[in-house]
């Protein structure tokens, strides 16, 4: 089934019962959620998504629990018209679009969180988020009822704090990890890169680039992970105006900090930086291998 026009569904109990009679026919449902704002790194998880799938689902749904205090929920990039026009051509079939108070009705009360992983990086920078991401990631799987969905690699603790809620609560949706889609220029494709000056823009490349210099160190198997860090902080500090709020070197699967140099496990290497009031993050893993 693919339409060029993607059906808008805002109904939780009608999309669950879009999703029963699916499964009643054996259809394969995929589903990618988003806050919506599509660009280039979410439609190419549509894209992956369609080659599996039968049915197609994406959500677009700017979920107030995971936004804290003072941040951008109120001025995060809403546009319906376009987001169902590039879902479209991306071979969305059906877009869930719920009210906010359709997931979040007067009296609702049950949150999931995740611990330890969900605590460091951005979970330690933005007290909450992860309890809002866990939560409305759990009720749209119950909503959209997927066999396969998609995360990507550019938020790569959501992915982890999602593969381990998956995990620990049986959820029985196969998760599949896309990789992260950026500009020429190296830059991650993000919502918010649009909230940048030009001259900020011009700057915000240089995160990649301290990524791929601390990819190329750590490779090496001889710098400190200290050592490491302290090259990317000079890289950025000294050719942009951005302001490094964490740079960490981490075990991929636990996120905690390296202080030796590995080369026996996978290895994150991820940053969150400011320009003026943009929150930029983006994230390099380095396969394990001892050669
Ligand atoms: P959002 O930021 O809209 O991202 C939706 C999905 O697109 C996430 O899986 C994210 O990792 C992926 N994505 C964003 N930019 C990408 C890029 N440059 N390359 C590859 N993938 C990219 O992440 C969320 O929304 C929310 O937290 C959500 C999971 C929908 C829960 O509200």
């Amino acid at each position: 089934m693919q339409t060029a026009t993607p059906i808008i569904e805002r109904s939780p109990a009608a999309m669950q019962r879009m999703a029963d009679a699916w499964r009643s026919a054996g259809k394969q449902i995929a589903f990618v959620p988003t806050m919506g704002a599509l660009h280039a790194g979410h439609t190419t998880l549509m894209r992956t998504a369609r080659h599996e799938a039968d049915v197609l689902v994406a959500s677009v749904f700017v979920n107030p629990t995971q936004f804290g205090k003072g941040e951008d929920f109120d001025k995060y990039p809403r546009a319906l018209d376009r987001d169902v026009q590039r879902a479209g051509e991306a071979g969305v079939d059906v877009i869930f679009a719920p009210e906010a108070a359709a997931m979040y009705p007067a009296g609702y009360a049950t949150y999931v969180d995740v611990e330890g992983i969900a605590t460091v990086l951005e979970g330690a920078a933005r007290p909450g988020h992860f309890r809002g991401v866990a939560t409305v990631v759990t009720k749209l799987l119950n909503i959209v009822k997927p066999h396969v969905v998609y995360f990507g690699q550019k938020d790569a603790q959501q992915v982890a704090v999602i593969s381990r809620m998956m995990s620990d609560l049986h959820f029985d949706t196969k998760l599949i990890i896309v990789p992260t889609v950026r500009e020429t220029d190296g830059l991650a494709m993000s919502s918010r890169n649009a909230y940048l000056t030009e001259q900020q823009r011009s700057e915000a490349p240089v995160l990649y680039r301290a990524l791929q210099l601390g990819e190329r160190r750590l490779r090496e198997h001889t710098l400190d992970p200290a050592a490491v860090l302290h090259e990317m902080r000079a890289l950025i500090t000294t050719s942009s105006s951005g302001v490094i709020e964490y740079i960490s070197i981490a075990d991929a699967e636990t996120l905690q900090e390296l202080h030796e140099p590995v080369a026996d496990r996978p290895v994150l290497v991820s940053l969150a930086v400011r320009f003026g009031t943009t929150r930029l993050i983006d994230n390099i893993l380095i396969p394990g291998s001892r050669t």
